[in-house]
């Protein structure tokens, strides 16, 4: 009989093999230890989605407290339900949209180059700490109002939030500890730019003269917020990237195509995405029972949506376990789908195919240090940790 508990060391060590037997034979799963379910299949994961009748985000979408049923610590796009969330998302969306990444662009291409430049001499880069990274959080500053030298500092702050311990399911000590200092930060710059009457071209300038039906926002809502908007941006691009850069390596025809055309650049970043969707699952809580393939979902269970496996259905995607980039899919769970659509996905994308074009334009031929790489595997996210190339 098939088992699931997102902290299985199964599920931690190799999650694709228990995802294709979950999808297989128990597509909806009621996970016993949660009285929660988990969905396995791409269009139940798809359908969740969409779904604001059943389903609410006001406990959260991931972590120990959404599966506790224990109301979101913080308040957050991702934890607030329509008609509120979609009137500050529609605000937000202005430092995000198509035209908003457009305009990042060029200095994107600078950032990328200055860190191209910067390791040239040793040879070899982290693709994630040294590039992925790097861009992501100078994204995140620049959309949400952060001054650019806190770059590192920020990155260092979010990777503690994804630290593990073993021994312990979740965020550590030092993670609650992180979210507090990144709180904390955000909220001082906050006060100083409430100080200085809002204003600004960023999320931050938005927010700080943004009201809503509790009254205008306070430093302490801007930071919860700023805090998703910032994780958001640093956190799941890097991996996505190295992953990707993995894959082309493995590849070397399909590397290859990519170098002489990078045209196919968005074809391959969408298989890149649909490959290996570093989240392995986010959630909804049952606001109202129904069913889904004969199983009764009742009042105030959680249900889960495993993108992995719906990212590698069979009954969506010819053979799932290919990675081929002229796959051209038209839908993919990689950014969700409906009310809570990633709302970074047009900065990832647009960063995506930044890297990738600067990458494979100057060093076609690097070469991936699998030795020498890291690992993170946990029951929120997968990914490298490091991943060092040759740039030669
Ligand atoms: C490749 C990188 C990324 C992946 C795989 C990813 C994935 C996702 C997914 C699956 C969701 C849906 C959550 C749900 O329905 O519960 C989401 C939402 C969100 N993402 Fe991303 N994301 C990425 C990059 C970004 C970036 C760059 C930003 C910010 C600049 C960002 C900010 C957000 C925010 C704020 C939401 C919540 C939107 C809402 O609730 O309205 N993400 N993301």
């Amino acid at each position: 009989m098939v088992e699931y508990d997102p902290y299985m060391p199964e599920v931690l060590e190799d999650p694709n093999s228990v995802y294709a037997r979950m999808r297989a034979e128990a597509p909806v799963y009621y996970v016993e230890r949660f009285d929660a379910w988990a969905l396995f299949g791409f269009e139940d994961i798809w359908a969740g989605h969409e779904d604001t009748r059943h389903y609410s985000v006001k406990n959260g979408t991931s972590d120990l407290a959404f599966l506790d049923r224990e109301p979101s610590a913080m308040e957050t796009l991702a934890s607030v339900d329509p008609p509120a969330h979609d009137a500050l998302r529609k605000e937000v969306f202005r430092y995000f949209g198509p035209s908003a990444a457009r305009a990042l662009e060029p200095r994107v291409r600078g950032w990328i180059r200055d860190c191209l430049d910067a390791h040239r001499g040793g040879g070899k880069i982290d693709a994630v700490r040294d590039l992925g990274q790097q861009i992501a959080v100078r994204v995140a500053c620049a959309v949400n109002g952060f001054p650019l030298e806190d770059a590192d500092y920020l990155v260092d702050l979010v990777s503690r939030f994804f630290g593990r311990e073993e021994g312990t399911e979740g965020m550590t000590e030092d993670g609650y500890a992180a979210r507090k200092q990144t709180w904390d930060y955000i909220e001082g710059l906050a006060q100083e730019r409430m100080k200085a009457g809002g204003g600004g071209e960023d999320a931050l300038g938005l927010l700080s003269s943004y009201s809503d039906a509790q009254g205008p926002y306070t430093a302490e809502r801007i930071a919860q917020h700023l805090t998703l908007l910032l994780i958001g941006a640093t956190e799941t691009f890097p991996k996505v990237f190295a992953t990707g850069l993995l894959r082309l390596w493995e590849h070397p025809e399909q590397r290859r195509e990519l170098v002489e055309k990078p045209a196919l650049v968005d074809d391959a970043l969408t298989e890149i995405l649909r490959y290996d969707m570093p989240t392995q699952w986010l959630g909804r809580t049952t606001i109202e029972a129904h069913e889904i393939r004969g199983h009764e979902i009742r009042e105030g269970q959680p249900v889960m949506f495993v993108y992995p496996s719906g990212n590698r259905d069979p009954e969506v995607f010819e053979a799932p376990d290919r990675f081929d980039i002229h796959r051209k899919s038209p839908r993919i769970l990689s950014f969700g789908q409906g009310t809570h659509r990633c709302l970074g996905s047009f900065m990832a994308r647009m960063e995506g195919r930044m890297l990738f074009e600067e990458v494979l334009r100057e060093f076609p031929d690097y070469e991936v240090l699998l030795d020498e790489s890291e690992r993170l595997r946990t029951e929120f996210v997968q990914g490298f940790a490091h991943l060092p190339i040759t740039l030669s």
